[in-house]
């Protein structure tokens, strides 16, 4: 018995033996070739707070970051005259670059000598003092967010914008920036909005909360896209303009390079850069050639407040003193001055990485059925994640447009900013809205018709028929949401106008359907 129990001591040591050395042997196999797989993207975001209504908030500390932000934009502030514009030209398409004489940098504006010292000395300091300071933004550690700013008339857009948001299955929580009380709309802000995982902030909770005795920043709408940014709760954040909506779930691109590498994602405009010589003097570096990237389009921006802490603190120096000096400096009157080129110059001031998306912007709308040719009425923005592909591997589509479906198929559409004009339905029936040449709704001979009929390449790597479900989430907020809306407060027939349109347009959709 003994004997027997020490042979099988023996044996089974001998076994162990054999089992050790086996699973030694596996995970050094393991070890050498263990690749890890990629999870899916609903176990990665697991660590991700999806549910709005439970992070508050953090307004004292978000109050507490903009005192010492207006603090030091204060101290480096500018007294002098604005520039003096002495001449007119013609914005180049970027593509025209180099093939023609519009290949030379604008230069038509002019400051006193003084402004120009002034201006520079400050943009000095203002670099120093972000660069030595150690205060940041506020955010919600490895959070993901979207932030917009809307009010008035665009909050229906906005509605519009974050119902085609879910339709991609972006589950993201979503901020709207306001400017004040008078823009808040309590039932919108604290009934409807959560239901959609988002919510209402109002800017001037913020602004106004500085110590007795500084100024009012006085800040305009088109200057709050930067502080939508900087005072959302999102360590990770896509800013969309309120008229500008995902046709793919846009989660994806913060998991993918170039955001993961570069940390700041912009979209290109139509237009070469036209920012002045002046800028880059002020800014004391060697200018960016012209060549490099296309103007930008501010519709829509991924950026990490963790790692372009300094770009975003410079570009909110930039839109502060926007009006008065650096809105002209960066476009010097070309089309849509403003915001838009502040957030490029900075990282670049700032030594900052970015990535702007190569694959050019596209206009979608339908030909004239007059002959007078192509009416575009939005504009397509496309993957930046594919667009990366392509670039990293040295292909550039855009130095041959003509040519580039053959060099590699084009990058994905990612963004469809429906701006001119805004699709909004108290005002798009009829006669063409106040400001517009057009209505986009109406062909050449009054009928309706669908807006975004061309080009057809494009319209067909859409993985849905964008335009008929947009309509769809139009008629949902007109006929769901009207009553909310201080801005349609007097409007009737909205529900009505848009439920005709849609069944005339795109016949065959299901009333079923819209009550989801
Ligand atoms: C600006 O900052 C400097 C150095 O921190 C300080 O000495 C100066 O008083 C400040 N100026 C203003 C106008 O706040
Ligand atoms: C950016 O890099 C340049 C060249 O290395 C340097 O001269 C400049 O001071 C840097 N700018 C900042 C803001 O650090």
């Amino acid at each position: 018995m003994l004997a027997y129990q020490r042979l099988l001591g023996h044996r089974s040591t001998q076994r162990s033996f054999t089992y050790v050395a086996v699973a030694t042997f596996l995970c050094l196999l393991f070890y050498y070739y263990y690749q890890p797989l990629p999870l899916p993207y609903s176990l990665q975001y697991s660590f991700i707070q999806h549910d709005i209504s439970r992070v508050p908030y953090q307004l004292d500390a978000h109050i507490k970051f903009w005192e010492q932000l207006h603090t030091s934009i204060l101290n480096c502030s500018l007294t002098g005259d604005s520039p003096i514009k002495i001449g007119e030209f013609v914005t180049a398409a970027f593509e025209n670059l180099g093939t023609n004489a519009a290949d030379i940098r604008p230069d038509v504006l002019r400051m006193k000598d003084i402004d120009l010292t002034e201006a520079t000395s400050q943009h000095q300091r203002f670099v120093a003092q972000v660069r030595d300071s150690n205060y940041g933004m506020v955010f919600k550690p490895k959070s993901r967010g979207i932030a917009t700013t809307a009010g008035g008339n665009l909050l229906p857009i906005m509605v519009m914008s974050l119902r085609m948001v879910r339709q991609t299955g972006c589950t993201l929580p979503f901020e709207v920036f306001m400017a004040d009380e008078t823009e808040y709309e309590k039932e919108l802000c604290e009934q409807v909005l959560p239901s959609l995982n988002a919510r209402c902030i109002v800017l001037s909770h913020i602004f106004d909360s500085l110590a007795p005795g500084l100024p009012d920043p006085g800040l305009k709408h088109y200057q709050f896209k930067i502080f939508a940014i900087l005072l959302s709760s999102f360590e990770d954040v896509l800013f969309l303009d309120a008229d500008s909506f995902p046709v793919q779930d846009p989660e994806k691109i913060f998991l993918t390079a170039p955001f993961t590498s570069h940390g700041l994602i912009t979209f290109p405009d139509f237009w070469a850069s036209s920012i002045s010589p002046l800028y880059y003097q002020i800014a004391s570096r060697d200018p960016t050639p012209l060549t490099a990237h296309q103007s930008t389009e501010s519709g829509q921006i991924f950026v990490s407040k963790r790692t372009h802490r300094n770009t975003l603190m410079l570009a909110a120096y930039y839109n502060f003193y926007g009006p008065q000096l650096y809105y002209p400096l960066f476009s010097q009157g070309a089309h849509g001055e403003g915001d838009k080129e502040t957030f490029l110059a900075a990282a670049e001031t700032m030594n900052e990485t970015y990535y702007q998306t190569s694959e050019w912007v596209k206009p979608l709308g339908r030909i004239r059925t007059d002959g007078s040719g192509f009416k575009g009425s939005a504009m397509v923005q496309s993957s930046p994640s594919e667009d990366y592909t392509l670039t990293s591997r040295g292909i550039w589509r855009i130095r041959d447009m003509k040519g580039a479906d053959l060099l590699a198929p084009p990058p994905a559409p990612l963004f469809v900013h429906a701006n001119y004009p805004k699709f909004n339905p108290a005002t798009l029936f009829g006669s063409a809205p106040t400001g517009y040449v057009f209505n986009p709704t109406l062909d050449e001979t009054g009928h309706d018709t669908r807006a975004w009929m061309e080009p057809r390449p494009l319209l067909d790597a859409f993985e849905f028929d964008v335009e008929k479900v947009f309509w769809e989430e139009i008629e949902w907020v007109s006929c769901r949401m009207a009553g909310y809306f201080k801005a349609w407060k007097d409007e009737d027939g909205i529900c009505e106008n848009v439920r005709k349109f849609r069944m005339k347009v795109f016949p065959g959709t299901e009333e079923a359907k819209l009550e989801k």
